[in-house]
């Protein structure tokens, strides 16, 4: 059986200052009312100036009086997102021993934001201090039309973020601040009898402070103690999302005990967590520490930017409100206390007040999503691994033998030269080039795996180049770091460094990389990163980086590094040839949506994994990262075949959608199953190729306003609260397909939740589904459960193709979904899928109107302005057409309509209408066929 080994990763109580602010909090909760922190903002201190608030936070320390200056930044952005941040004086300055010789750096953290954010930190220039005071506090207006208000408490420090004369959410509402301050070691003199001379620190448990042990490893801790910590609660909020990466629910669960919750706060530092399990929140591979916080038709959210190991605690109150939160009635607050190791404080507030709002104001800081190639969105056949250059050709040659489409086959770690990357295995990849030449044929794509750590092995170019440039990773004493992954004895490139990232760049070139071409991408594995012999799999805390930082302050930021040089690397492979890059990562940040797609890593071959992969992607696009997929069929372990079945059905509708598996699984290629088996995953394959449209269109919204590509309904019915928790089914993007896809062993119906009185379709067969309320779907092994709801207009392609390249001049059909009111709406992002050139506006950006009242479907231009590349591209796309409409939910008026009348640019035509009865609770429809509209063009199609 597998299992986690819990031993290898530590819990909060093994974790010296995650237990010491638990500790804190505890203390403060016991002391209830008598809680005194010992944090105020010194009043005058306080300056507002040009949309920022400063000022000196004082720390009283022991019983002298003594106070630690904690400087304080509280900045509003002209995007209405507040940004409080606080460091500490003493380390910004530099003044502070370093103990055990060690060359780190003495400030806090301060380049996070390097990494995470790219833009929005326009400051506001409206944002102004509230005239109507009120004594021991400071009140900023500022936000759209100054209607958010900050209330910055000075004894004790806290704040209040309020909208709408209510408050959404509070900091130190529980007194849980913590900035561990600098302070010197004191070397306690062991004499026996004598009483400790200062008994002020009676209470602080110095045992973690110095030092600290874990599987064999001494971290040094340099610095000594310097953790930072804050409460954040949401008063009336009873559903917190996001954080990820973990395996749990969507709504995520309280982390103090009870019935139901977890002992544990959720964990974030990423780790290569062997054979991982569901239902915890055990930290996973990657981390993205922003949280929305949801109630009745309002979303808030949090950027916690710290790249430190982090932990949250998440307790719901159902006391009570706080009686500083201003408007809030008597509801479940969710309280939660953010903790990480090191670096300063600084956090973003937005106040929504919807959760398309908090995604955009969140992506304008950390970047949307970068658009994907078409191939990127289409299928990914994986295995660790396909053995040589024949079995790659062969699979291929078999996908195409059972017309099951696929775009892009994979080469995991063994198709290198003695797993020394950028070189090929002499005896079974002497041929690279013939293997791609052959995928090339039915437009398929390569993708190749290269690790972060380099083999150590005298000869090898690649690690000779990486010493002699000093471009490595380093250990506390300043040497190269030297630990253990697939190559055995290895180094570790350090992305922080810009001449890494040059060099790194330098690598990927095709003269340097023999056997690559640009029909080859990039996979990114390992890179939290994973060290075997390391604490808990990965690098000392006390390693060193470019700029003499501590592996502790960058860890969670490390994976982007790497992701973002590779990326950047694929951009500049060859002078002149402009593609975009595809990279998968396995570790992520905030940020790393910009630069490629992530999967959860390896799961196992069982249906609760298959179950645990939808809260998963859901909480990846909540937290800004939508491009995310799980490994369909389960890494680990042989799937039954009902079980692969559905897995590809699931996958099908996972924005980032590859089969894998591991080295000492069973080959499992669709081809492989037998049937009905072979055939059901044809058909859900053919389904994902023939919505491609949509799903572009979906990634093209992600790409532009944050928009997650699977919508929880809470984005999509913010008023509905029976929905808020559910994270088994999805909305598509904006196209109004409601998806249940079966998890659940031997299900033959599923119970799927409509929350609206709209009408909703079957996909397959226009069953009518009416009413608010659970419905049970059929739901045999062939079927995958998918809804149309009444209202949407849904582009597809609907000829099978081997490939998304062999679709690229196909027609279109678009499907008209009616609502009650017989009207319908959809949009189609297009362009050519590769190249950069929809920035010079080579691309087509439909609105699709179905009007009752008019009788007319009309084809509008959403692009605002023409570029230098529109009119060329549009021309190339003149003979994409529509070939067929079909308007689903028709009524009794259709029944006689036999002609449609087409006006496309001056010129008129007709097309002839067919009409489909209803009958057996399938809804009546009508298909207008070969309208032969142009694709691009502005169009208008009426019904007499
Ligand atoms: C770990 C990855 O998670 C897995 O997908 C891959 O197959 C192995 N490394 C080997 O590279």
């Amino acid at each position: 059986m597998t299992m986690v080994k819990h031993g290898n990763f530590k819990t909060c109580a093994q974790s010296g200052f995650c237990a010491r602010n638990r500790a804190y909090a505890d203390l403060a909760t016991s002391q209830a009312s008598s809680w005194n922190p010992p944090y105020s903002l010194a009043p005058e201190s306080i300056v507002f100036k040009n949309g920022q608030l400063e000022g000196t936070i004082l720390k009283r320390v022991g019983v002298g009086g003594e106070m630690v200056r904690l400087p304080l930044v509280v900045t509003f952005l002209e995007s209405g997102t507040a940004r409080v941040t606080i460091d500490e004086e003493k380390r910004q300055k530099g003044d502070i021993e370093l103990r055990h010789g060690s060359k780190a750096r003495k400030e806090r953290y301060n380049e996070a934001a390097s990494w995470a954010i790219v833009g929005g930190l326009e400051v506001s220039v409206t944002a102004a201090v509230n005239k109507q005071t009120e004594k021991g506090a400071t009140r900023v207006l500022y936000g759209p039309s100054n209607k958010f208000e900050a209330v910055i408490r000075h004894h004790p420090f806290s704040m209040e973020f309020n909208r709408d004369g209510q408050t959404q959410v509070m900091f130190g509402d529980r007194g849980l601040l913590n900035m561990e301050h600098w302070r010197p070691k004191i070397e306690k003199k062991e004499v026996e009898g004598e009483e400790k001379a200062d008994d002020t620190k009676a209470t602080e448990d110095e045992g973690t402070w110095w030092e600290e042990s874990f599987g064999g490893n001494t971290d040094s801790k340099p610095r000594g103690p310097e953790s930072v910590a804050l409460d954040i609660s949401f008063p009336g909020y009873e559903h917190v999302f996001g954080i990820p990466e973990h395996a749990t629910s969507l709504s995520l669960k309280e982390t103090r005990g009870g019935s139901g919750n977890y002992e544990e706060p959720y964990r974030l530092y990423n780790a290569d967590v062997f054979e991982y399990e569901v239902n915890s929140p055990m930290t996973l591979y990657g981390s993205i520490p922003f949280m929305q916080a949801h109630r009745k038709d309002s979303t808030v959210g949090v950027f916690w930017l710290n790249g430190a190991e982090t932990w949250i605690d998440v307790v719901k109150s159902r006391s009570s409100p706080n009686p500083l939160a201003l408007g809030v009635e008597a509801a479940v607050t969710t309280q939660t206390h953010w903790i990480s190791e090191s670096g300063q404080l600084d956090v973003f507030v937005f106040l929504g007040p919807s959760p398309m709002d908090v995604s955009k104001a969140y992506g304008e800081l950390t970047g949307y999503t970068q658009l994907p190639q078409h191939f990127a969105i289409a299928y990914h056949q994986c295995r660790w691994n396909y053995v040589s250059v024949e079995d790659v050709k062969d699979v291929d040659r078999k996908f195409d033998k059972h017309k099951i489409p696929y775009d892009i086959i994979w080469l995991d770690i063994e198709y290198t030269d003695g797993k020394k990357y950028f070189t090929w295995d002499p005896l079974t990849f002497g041929d690279p080039l013939s293997m791609q030449k052959q995928l090339t044929k039915n437009e398929r794509k390569l993708v190749a795996i290269i690790d972060p750590h380099i083999k150590n092995e005298g000869g090898y170019r690649v690690v000779d180049e990486l010493k002699s440039k000093d471009l490595a990773v380093k250990n506390k004493e300043g040497n190269i770091f030297e630990g253990w992954c697939w190559p055995g004895s290895s180094y570790w490139v350090d992305c922080f460094n810009p001449a890494a990232r040059e060099w790194w760049k330098s690598l990927f070139r095709y003269d340097n990389w023999k056997g690559a071409t640009s029909n080859m991408f990039i996979w990114n594995d390992m890179n939290e990163p994973s060290v075997f012999n390391g604490p808990e799999t990965t690098m000392p805390k006390d390693n060193l980086h470019h700029g003499n930082w501590e592996h502790r302050d960058v860890h969670n930021i490390y994976g982007l590094t790497y992701h973002n040089a590779t990326h950047h690397a694929l951009i500049e492979r060859k002078k002149g040839e402009v593609q975009r890059p595809f990279v998968l990562t396995r570790a992520f940040f905030a940020g790393s949506q910009r630069v490629g797609a992530m999967w959860t890593g390896d799961n196992e071959a069982k249906w609760e994994h298959l179950a645990q992969a939808f809260p998963m992607i859901l909480a990846n696009g909540i937290a800004g990262y939508p491009f995310a997929g799980a490994d369909v069929g389960g890494f680990f372990g042989n799937p039954e075949k009902d079980l692969l079945t559905r897995w590809y059905q699931a996958g099908a509708f996972y924005p980032f959608f590859r089969g894998h598996a591991h080295i000492d699984t069973r080959r499992r290629e669709p081809y492989l199953m037998g049937e009905p088996y072979t055939s059901i995953v044809t058909q859900a394959l053919r389904l994902r190729y023939q919505l491609l449209p949509a799903w572009y269109t979906a990634f093209h919204e992600a790409s532009v306003m944050g928009a997650p590509i699977l919508r929880p309904h809470y984005y999509e019915f913010p008023g509905d609260e029976r929905g808020f928790a559910l994270d088994d089914q999805f909305f598509v993007g904006s196209t109004g397909l409601l998806a249940k896809p079966v998890v659940t062993e031997g299900a033959d119906k599923v119970d799927i939740y409509i929350p609206d009185e709209e009408n909703y379709y079957d996909y397959f067969d226009y069953t009518k589904y009416s009413g608010a309320g659970t419905k049970s779907i059929r739901a045999p092994l062939e079927k995958i459960p998918l809804l149309m709801r009444g209202g949407h207009i849904i582009p597809r392609r609907d000829r099978p193709r081997r490939s998304s390249g062999l679709m690229k001049w196909d027609p279109f059909t678009l499907v008209i979904v009616l609502n009650k009111a017989g009207n319908a709406e959809g949009t189609l992002y297009l362009d050519d899928g590769e190249s950069f050139d929809y920035q010079a506006g080579a691309f087509i950006h439909r609105r699709f109107v179905f009007s009752q009242t008019s009788s007319s479907l009309v084809s509008e231009n959403l692009a605002e302005a023409a570029g230098a590349k529109t009119a060329a591209y549009l021309k190339k796309m003149k003979k994409v057409r529509v070939e067929k409409i079909i308007i689903i939910g028709v009524g009794g008026e259709w029944v006689g309509r036999r002609v449609a009348s087409i006006d496309e640019e001056g010129k008129q035509r007709k097309a002839k209408v067919a009409y489909h009865r209803s009958a057996g609770g399938k809804t009546a429809w009508a298909v207008i066929r070969d309208p032969g509209v142009a694709i691009g063009n502005s169009w208008k199609i009426e019904l007499a």
